[in-house]
């Protein structure tokens, strides 16, 4: 496994390796890695000749007042992860000033997708998560990106933009990954304290119960949200809850009415300081 750090070495080293016929898989990371991420790299690993993992907390996605001085650091240890693994060829490890040079002044924006769900809460959010994102394809040239369905919203407005700037390269969602008690593994998990921990699962258990019903045959959002937002409540420890609904799965559209096959039930709240996000696809439901 090769460490790189200058995205001038990283793309000459992956135009060569493209050159050779090698295809390369690529699953962007913002280190931290617990097992929803390495689930994505060893589907990367399946399905390429070679395997490339980056480990950058990206600064341009997080707004004013958000996490990104506390945001998990652990680059010794997801080395040691990666390499033991023995899942990854490179692991791209850029410098903020060497991705964001002073001069540095073009952004990406999938418009409309990127304003839904959680683009309200979180102004300019996927606006620097399409641009990095787009710099990373640029210098990994993978022939596949993997990207986990925890972070939907973030799936479908990357597929857009790959779509939109007609980019050579597949984009594969890869399942959630949850802990035993559901909760959607997350590097931000670190964050909650033992009480909070426990609290946690009540967001999946709210979507849970949202899917039931909707396989019982419940069709109005309004009281499907009020069910789910419920089931939220009931745990005192979330404070905030910015959403939990469903969704029109392709535009990410909030849902008067349920008349589609297939729905997106997605919930963001807080507990404690934490933000936590979780969503489950309903299918079959006509
Ligand atoms: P990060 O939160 O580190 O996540 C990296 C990838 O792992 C994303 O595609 C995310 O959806 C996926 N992932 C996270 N938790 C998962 C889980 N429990 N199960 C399955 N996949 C999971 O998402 C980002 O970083 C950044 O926004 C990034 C795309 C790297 C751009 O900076």
């Amino acid at each position: 496994m090769e460490t790189i750090r200058l995205p001038r070495v990283m793309q000459e080293m992956a135009i060569r390796e493209k050159r050779a016929g090698r295809t390369m898989g690529f699953v962007p990371t913002m280190g931290a890695l617990h097992d929803g991420h390495l689930s994505l790299v060893k589907t990367a690993r399946s399905e390429n000749d070679l395997v490339a993992v980056s480990l950058f907390v990206n600064p341009t996605q997080f707004s004013a007042g958000e996490d990104f001085d506390r945001y998990p650091r652990a680059v010794s240890e997801d080395l040691e992860k990666l390499s033991s693994s023995g899942l990854a060829d490179f692991v791209f490890l850029p410098e903020t000033q060497n991705i964001y040079p002073p001069d540095f002044s073009t952004r990406v924006e999938v418009e409309g997708l990127s304003e839904r769900m959680c683009g309200a809460f979180r102004p300019g959010h996927f606006q620097g998560v399409a641009t990095i994102v787009l710099k990373l394809l640029n210098i990994i040239q993978p022939a596949r990106a993997y990207f986990g369905q925890k972070d939907y919203q973030q799936s479908v407005i990357i597929e857009k933009m790959v779509k939109d700037l007609n980019l050579p390269l597949e984009v594969a969602v890869c399942p959630t990954v949850r802990e035993a008690d559901g909760l959607a593994m997350s590097s931000r998990n670190a964050y909650l304290s033992p009480g909070e921990r426990n609290a946690a699962p009540a967001l999946y258990r709210a979507l849970q119960a949202g899917a039931a019903a909707l396989a019982e045959g419940r069709r109005d959002a309004g009281g499907l949200r009020a069910l789910m937002e419920g089931v939220l409540r009931a745990e005192p420890l979330f404070s905030a809850v910015d959403y939990i609904s469903a969704f029109d799965a392709g535009t990410l559209e909030e849902l008067e009415n349920i008349d589609k096959n297939t729905v997106l039930l997605a919930g963001a709240a807080r507990i404690g300081t934490t933000r936590l996000i979780d969503n489950l696809l309903v299918n079959n439901l006509k």
